[in-house]
């Protein structure tokens, strides 16, 4: 179990699972809820689709996209899955893993959509309403986190209707996202497995799996789309921060005085509360017009590889 993402989908909401396949199959974008955050899907068939996607967040068309697919059966069908993805794939799906391998069907997610790489990234999302709409369209929807590019990824519907609402046909409220993290991203090539974005899943869970990775390569090879700048709110981030400066929000994290410029990502130091509140509070901290954003150090070890990354890009520099 992986917590409240999962679990039946109520039946008064299948009528809005159909609208959005529906739009899918029309062309047409839908706003996403994944356990991880928020997601802006398309038909990865559909280059024209696709093409929307980019438009819509003003994405860099070098910057491929995942796949998002309703079972490991239909994810076999468009990669090349080893031993090694299958067994990942058995252990994390349906959940926060995305699993990067060598395209065996072109069309089913288009050249666009991979940026043009012979591999593909792909996953199967744990929550529920987004697994009745792949369920119900049938083939792999291309979705990336629904923010305009550069901007923090989006957890709550709110802000992801704040984002790129008007740009979706078809919109779905799951509640806030229960991870608040992207996906960890892997690589399975060659026999090989390497980290290429720390997320949900942690270095230590795939470990258990897979044995030791393989050493990570460089940036700008890892994962084409690890731009220095990401994740960012309109004020400047100020990361390992033990005080706040005057005229400064603060990310507390572990005990802290309340105040309103204090948002404390977890009083009790726990780091899956915190990676849950983390693009939230990022943004609430924003809506106060601060000086900067000063963010407590956070612990490097568990989900805090993964909240480390998106802290150092939110303040501009390269992981
Ligand atoms: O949790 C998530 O993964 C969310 C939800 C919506 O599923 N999606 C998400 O998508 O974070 P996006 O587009 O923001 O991030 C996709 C990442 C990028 O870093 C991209 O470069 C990498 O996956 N990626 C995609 N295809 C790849 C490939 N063929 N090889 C290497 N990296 C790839
Ligand atoms: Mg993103």
């Amino acid at each position: 179990d992986r917590g409240a993402g999962e679990g039946q989908l109520q039946a008064d909401r299948q009528a809005e699972v159909a609208a959005a396949a529906e739009a899918l199959r029309a062309g047409g974008l839908v706003i996403l809820p994944t356990e991880t955050v928020y997601g802006l899907g398309a038909n990865a068939a559909d280059p024209a689709a696709v093409a929307a996607i980019f438009e819509a967040k003003g994405r860099p068309r070098f910057n491929p996209l995942i796949a998002h697919v309703a079972d490991l059966e239909t994810a076999a069908r468009i990669a090349v899955f080893d031993d090694r993805a299958h067994a990942l794939a058995r252990e994390f799906w349906p959940g926060p893993l995305t699993i990067v391998a060598p395209i065996r069907d072109p069309e089913a997610v288009c050249d666009l959509a991979r940026a043009g790489l012979d591999t593909v990234a792909i996953r199967v999302p744990g929550h529920p309403l987004s697994r009745a709409v792949l369920a119900a369209f049938g083939g792999a929807v291309v979705a990336p986190s629904a923010n305009r590019s550069g901007r923090p990824s989006p957890t709550t519907y709110d802000d992801a209707m704040a984002e790129t609402g008007d740009k979706a046909a078809a919109h779905l409220d799951g509640g806030p996202c229960a991870v608040g993290l992207e996906s960890t991203v892997v690589s399975v090539l060659e026999g090989e497995v390497r980290l290429l974005r720390p997320g949900a899943v942690t270095r230590v869970q795939l470990q258990q799996i897979v044995g030791r990775l393989a050493e990570a390569q460089d940036d700008a090879k890892r994962s084409p789309g690890r731009l220095a700048l990401h994740y960012a709110p309109d004020a400047p981030v100020r990361i390992n921060a033990k005080t706040p400066e005057a005229g400064e929000a603060y990310l507390a994290f572990g005990p802290w005085p309340e105040s309103p410029r204090v948002f404390n990502l977890s009083p009790t130091g726990d780091l899956a509360e915190a990676a849950a509140n983390l693009f939230a509070f990022l943004r609430a901290a924003d809506r106060i017009r601060p000086s900067a954003i000063a963010v407590a150090p956070i612990p490097e070890e568990g989900l805090g590889e993964a909240i480390n990354d998106r802290l150092r890009r939110a303040a501009g520099y390269v992981g």
